[in-house]
């Protein structure tokens, strides 16, 4: 069998097998980061013609040729083989077919460990600053939303029974909060990411005089890492991504899984845009909430890509193990998903129709309005305990005679303790229920309006 070519060919006196080449290869995947693999190599040859490890004009010669490279993957005109490998030696090869044997000098004080961290420092960095605008849109939609919604009433639930009525717009603030968080998390994320392992080498750093701070500017990275054997081997900034993805996947299904519950028969309280629903292959009348399932649904790979990455890591000696190529495909892959669905959510918001007048009816013909009751005469000087029983007993004797507290008569009322008046009517109303509700962060009204008013000037800076 006659030997391959390879750029690290040199010990080696037979070639691997096809199918052996094919199971380390990563260029089916690794791709994705060509142009930040050109973009690397140009910080890193512009260094090494300033510094003088190579001569003004071999550095002016590998910048033309990557320059071209660049050109040429955007016009979608690089062509990749699984004979070299993966990005990197992909990348070399192109650029010795195009400006020949100096492309050889490239390669000088680096190795393929920080290269491919770099790459994908760049790569996360960039989708880091997508996620964060499109989280931005999403909370803007909803904070547009609980505007919208301040005085909508609806009603809030624990084991999903009815609870208390709450005004929407307070109820999709929980939601806007909880994206904030997200968006915290992603900014710290942020900082792990916006670091330079480049002139790490292979794990010890290098014998020539390289400039780790001129490479790391010229990528627009805040710093160099401050340990070559940690600069190589982090993945911690992948796996930060992923965990805070997990979570926002998680909030975004929990959002969907409501969405889902509204936009049913049953509880009818909105309606999703035909420009978001699909329909049935065999039943005419129907309207799926088809997108909010698949966020609900891909909440769970994304919760595998952690777990995968997070096992891959596990044990893993220092410094590079090729195991490391196994953190690639889940970080595209996520980063893919959460931009998506994070479009796809503020559309479905963005596009849907509330009924309110539904909603607030839910709330109608319940008990949500016993809390009321039992503060009312509470609030009065029974102690609350007494207030509880009370109403409980009375809640019963409704349930039984199929009617609401509010359709007890008065004379009912007074029986049962004299604290009560004309008044209770009004406080089992559940617009006052919502309205009285002025304990900070509360559900009343002017809280709402306290909390989108905050959540304005957060937004904004
Ligand atoms: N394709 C490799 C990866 O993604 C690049 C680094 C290879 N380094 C090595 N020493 N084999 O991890």
């Amino acid at each position: 069998m006659t030997k391959k070519e390879k750029l690290w060919g040199g010990r080696f006196e037979a070639s691997l097998e096809d199918w052996v080449e094919a199971f380390g290869a990563s260029i089916s995947f690794d791709q994705k980061m060509a142009k930040y693999d050109i973009q690397g190599s140009l910080a890193h040859v512009t260094m090494l013609g300033e510094t003088g490890i190579i001569a003004a004009e071999e550095a002016a010669a590998i910048k033309a040729g990557l320059e071209k490279l660049l050109k040429q993957y955007e016009d979608g005109q690089l062509v990749f083989t699984v004979d070299n490998e993966d990005i990197h030696m992909n990348i070399e090869a192109l650029l010795t077919a195009e400006i020949g044997s100096v492309a050889g000098k490239l390669h000088t004080a680096r190795s393929r460990n920080d290269q491919v961290a770099t790459d994908m420092h760049l790569y996360l960095k960039a989708k880091l600053k997508e996620v964060l605008e499109k989280l931005d849109h999403l909370r803007q939609v909803l904070l547009d939303l609980a505007q919208e919604h301040t005085y909508t009433i609806m009603p809030g639930y624990t084991h999903l029974q009815h609870a208390q009525p709450v005004s929407f717009g307070h109820h999709l603030l929980a939601y806007y909060n909880m994206f904030t968080r997200d968006s915290e998390r992603f900014d710290f994320n942020f900082e792990h990411t916006d670091l330079s392992p480049l002139g790490a080498a292979a794990l010890a750093g290098t014998t020539f005089p390289i400039d780790r701070e001129r490479t790391a500017d010229l990528l627009g990275l805040a710093k160099p890492y401050s340990n070559s054997l940690d600069a190589v081997s982090d993945r911690d900034f992948i796996l930060e991504f992923l965990a805070n993805a997990s979570i926002l996947m998680m909030h975004m299904s929990r959002l969907c899984e409501e969405l889902i519950s509204w936009c049913s028969h049953e509880f009818h309280f909105i309606s999703l845009s035909d420009t978001f629903s699909t329909g049935s292959s065999i039943m005419p009348q129907k309207k799926n909430p088809d997108m909010a399932e698949l966020i609900r649904g891909k909440s769970g790979r994304v919760y595998g890509n952690l777990l995968s990455l997070l096992t891959v890591m596990k044990s893993l000696p220092l410094a590079y193990n090729k195991d490391l190529q196994e953190d690639k495909e889940g970080m595209f892959d996520t980063a893919e998903t959460v931009t998506v669905a994070l479009d796809i959510l503020a559309g479905m918001l963005d596009t849907m129709t509330v009924h309110k007048e539904e909603m607030s009816q839910a709330t109608e013909k319940d008990f949500s309005n016993a809390t009321e009751l039992a503060d009312y005469l509470a609030s009065k000087g029974l102690p609350f305990r007494e207030a509880h029983a009370l109403v409980g007993r009375l809640v019963l004797e409704c349930t039984k005679g199929g009617y609401y507290l509010q359709d007890v008569p008065l004379e009912r009322y007074q029986e049962l303790s004299d604290l009560i008046e004309e008044d209770i009517y009004q406080a089992l109303r559940s617009r006052t229920a919502v309205e009285r509700r002025q304990s900070l962060g509360g559900t009343g009204f002017e809280q709402v309006k306290e909390q989108i008013k905050q959540a304005k000037d957060d937004l904004k800076s």
